[in-house]
């Protein structure tokens, strides 16, 4: 059966106006990634990291699905064949645009997770240090968010899409960080069509075999319309 795999990145928000991580303007520019996105940052400066996501979680609460969220969510619709979702992004603009099985690799910002007893439950609007765990007291709430050093979620289902795949597209990501950014070759060597979709060439872009290059809202929903006219 044909199977679509497509992973998301910042660049898909982007235009949604949840900023980016590299880049103009990027969310890391003022801040070093091992102060706000590493335990280590996190058992420093709890206060910093909480703050920094809090910020982001209120951020998150206000903007609205783009063309290109709500592109996917069609094909995911209308596709004949199977359509896996893998976003690497925090916010829940898929499932605002329409998509209802999204796998968020790094975590979501709408969650809490317990770095005691590893109980999760849905975050505040806030979150400060020493807040306590609902199931065992801790006071070791931390945002659900994959950290650098950490173990992405969901990797076997998402493997397991890959080596099954026909076609793989992977949507505003710079293909910095791993292991997303070699989906394109486990998907090449299960022998599916690679398409990157993108504002610029990303970091791995001579791993693919297609590039369109374009802001999302526009690359996307084209993309979609000669997928499902293909049938
Ligand atoms: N349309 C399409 N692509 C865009 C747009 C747009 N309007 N605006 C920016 N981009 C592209 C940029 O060219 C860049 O290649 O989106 C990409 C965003 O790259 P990053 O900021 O590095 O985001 P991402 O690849 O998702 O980062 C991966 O890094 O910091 C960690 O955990 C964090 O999930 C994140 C991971």
């Amino acid at each position: 059966m044909d199977h679509i795999v497509i992973l998301t990145g910042a660049g898909i928000s982007a235009e949604s106006g949840m900023g980016t991580f590299r880049g103009a303007g990027g969310l890391w520019e003022d801040r070093r990634v091992e102060e706000v996105a590493t335990p280590e940052g996190f058992a420093r400066d709890p206060a910093l990291v909480h703050a920094f996501y809090n910020a982001r979680r209120q951020k998150a609460a206000t903007v609205a699905p783009n063309a290109a969220h709500k592109a996917i969510a069609r094909l995911q619709r209308d596709y004949p064949g199977l359509v896996t979702l893998i976003t690497q992004n925090v916010d829940a603009l898929h499932e605002k645009g329409g998509s209802d099985r999204v796998i968020h690799m790094h975590g979501h910002l709408a969650g809490a997770l317990c770095a005691a007893c590893g109980h999760r439950w849905e975050a505040p609007a806030e979150m400060h240090p020493g807040h306590a765990c609902p199931v065992c007291n801790a006071p070791a709430a931390r945002p659900d968010v994959v950290w650098f050093g950490e173990m992405p979620y969901h990797m076997e289902e998402i493997f397991e899409a890959l080596a099954g795949c026909t076609l793989f597209a992977a949507i505003g990501t710079s293909g910095n960080v791993y292991p997303a950014a070699g989906f394109v070759q486990e998907a090449d060597r299960a022998g599916a069509h690679t398409v990157e979709i993108n504002l610029e060439p990303s970091a791995v872009v001579s791993d693919f075999a297609e590039t369109r290059f374009g802001p999302a809202t526009r690359t996307v929903p084209d993309w979609v319309d000669e997928v499902l006219a293909r049938g």
